[in-house]
């Protein structure tokens, strides 16, 4: 999925994404910039640094959402994260570059788990001998100091002949499943103990230190003997056994890797880390954060507990509704590391009306998925859509703005004595037009205060 072009990144965005073709233009054409840069010479390729996107739009249009489908079919790593949620380095909080961190770890998890899906096969022929060797523990020579060429050759050789017939027997009643409700006895290790829990990831994240990690490697290994049925102990020492065949070095190495030359850092809520200082209590940090980003998104290198990560080449992206605060709040190094920026225009009608009906996930399909594990079939027709359309804008007009989400709002109040009755109404089927949504949601729609509290 490293090589979709452009077209190919927008189409896989219009499966869930109505309209704002611009944001998936530019969204596409950065990401194909990575793998364009990654075809340059080495000593060019160094030089090329990726552009970094605004997206400003209202709330609700579409900007975390984006981000989100971009995350789920391209084989980057990536990570989303709250702008407001970090403070200045040396306040309590959050510093940013625990994002980078972050990244790694979520890349690290990903790529192991890659890893040990492959080796999957492996480790249950493994965990198969071992869970026979638990069953049929292989018998100690009686007398090591004797066990030599002289009295008893025939005899250890036709009983270990036995021995491995009976393995063998009892391998293919494991695989039939016929031990499954035995019990056997196995040492399985325990979670680090919780008084390190406490500790752990409080302060010491910043410097890279896993309390956790530090004190897992001293502490004994606690493990505790448990009664296990055979299945479980199975897939337990399964997983141990592909835990085990996992390279981790090798995977932490093209984690990193794989984070400085195509990570992408999802940076919603910009706008709230931007604005004019004004004495605001709390928020006096708020430019500190900016500057503690320059660095960061500029490109430098950031400690982790696995090593050092440039983040020269990571992509950012953020996103922020700019309602009142305008991008040139932001301090002027910050703005000039985002160059591009795209607008995400407001969404009326006809976009709702698309939103509900269109994408993969839409959100009609998933009520009438949810009302049909009732037993009920529920079924839009046009007109209804139209109309729930017509009064989300209406209401977002009146009121507040809050995009597509008023979709949500509308559908629940909408549906809601339909969810409430469903479970006495199996076998029906329910057709929902025009008329039954104007009955619904006219009055409160008429009702501007009415309107303000439930829509
Ligand atoms: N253009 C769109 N097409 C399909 N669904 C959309 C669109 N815009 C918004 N939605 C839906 O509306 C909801 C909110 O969208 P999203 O989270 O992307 O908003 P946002 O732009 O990030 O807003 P905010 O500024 O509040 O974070 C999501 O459930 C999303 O699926
Ligand atoms: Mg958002």
């Amino acid at each position: 999925m490293d090589n979709l072009t452009p077209a190919q990144i927008v189409k896989q965005l219009d499966k869930y994404i109505i309209g704002q073709d611009q944001a998936k233009r530019s969204v596409a054409i950065a990401l194909r910039n990575r793998w364009r840069r990654r075809q340059v010479p080495p000593d060019l390729r160094d030089e090329i640094a990726p552009k970094n996107i605004i997206m400003i739009g209202p709330t609700g249009v579409g900007k975390t959402e984006i981000a989100r489908r971009l995350s789920l079919f391209t084989d980057s790593p990536f990570y989303k994260v709250e702008a407001s949620k970090f403070t200045e380095v040396g306040y309590v909080g959050r510093d940013v570059e625990s994002m980078v961190r972050d990244l790694l770890e979520l890349t690290i998890n990903r790529l192991k788990a890659n890893e040990q899906e492959a080796v999957k096969e492996k480790a249950l022929q493994i965990a198969e001998e071992r869970m026979l060797d638990l069953l049929l523990p292989k018998p100690k020579p009686a007398n090591p100091l004797q066990a030599g060429p002289e009295p008893g050759i025939a005899t250890t050789e036709t009983e270990s002949e036995s021995q491995a017939a009976t393995r063998e027997k009892l391998r293919g009643m494991l695989r039939k499943g016929k031990l499954d409700e035995r019990y056997v006895d196995m040492d399985i290790a325990e979670r680090s103990t919780p008084v390190v829990e406490i500790f752990s990831n409080v302060g010491m994240e910043e410097m890279g230190i896993n309390f956790k990690d530090m004190l897992g490697g001293l502490l004994p290994k606690s493990t505790k003997r448990r009664k296990v049925k055979v299945p479980q102990a199975l897939e337990i020492m399964a997983k141990e056994e592909a835990q085990n065949l996992v390279d981790m070095e090798g995977v932490v190495k093209r984690a990193i890797e794989k984070v400085e030359q195509s990570g992408i850092i999802f940076l919603d809520e910009i706008d709230k880390i931007a604005g004019k200082e004004g004495g605001h209590g709390p928020d006096v940090s708020r430019e500190g954060v900016q500057r503690d980003l320059l660095p960061i998104v500029e490109g430098s290198s950031v400690t982790t507990k696995y090593g050092p990560v440039k983040t020269d080449h990571i992509l950012f992206v953020a996103s922020g509704a700019f309602h009142t605060i305008k991008p040139s709040d932001l301090i002027p190094e910050l703005q000039g590391r985002f160059p591009i920026r795209v607008e995400l225009a407001s969404l009326g009608q006809a976009e709702f009306a698309r939103i509900l009906t269109e994408p993969e996930n839409a959100l009609l399909l998933q009520y009438i998925a949810l009302i049909r594990t009732e037993g009920v079939q529920v079924a839009f027709e046009q007109e209804a859509v139209e109309e729930i359309a017509r009064i989300a804008e209406d209401v977002n007009n009146l009121t507040e703005n809050i995009g597509a989400r008023r979709l949500h709002t509308l559908m629940e109040k909408l549906l809601e004595e339909i969810l409430f009755d469903a479970p006495d109404l199996k076998g029906t089927k329910i057709v929902i037009d025009g008329k039954y949504v104007l009955d619904r949601l006219k009055d409160i729609k008429e009702d501007e205060d009415l309107s303000r509290y439930i829509l």
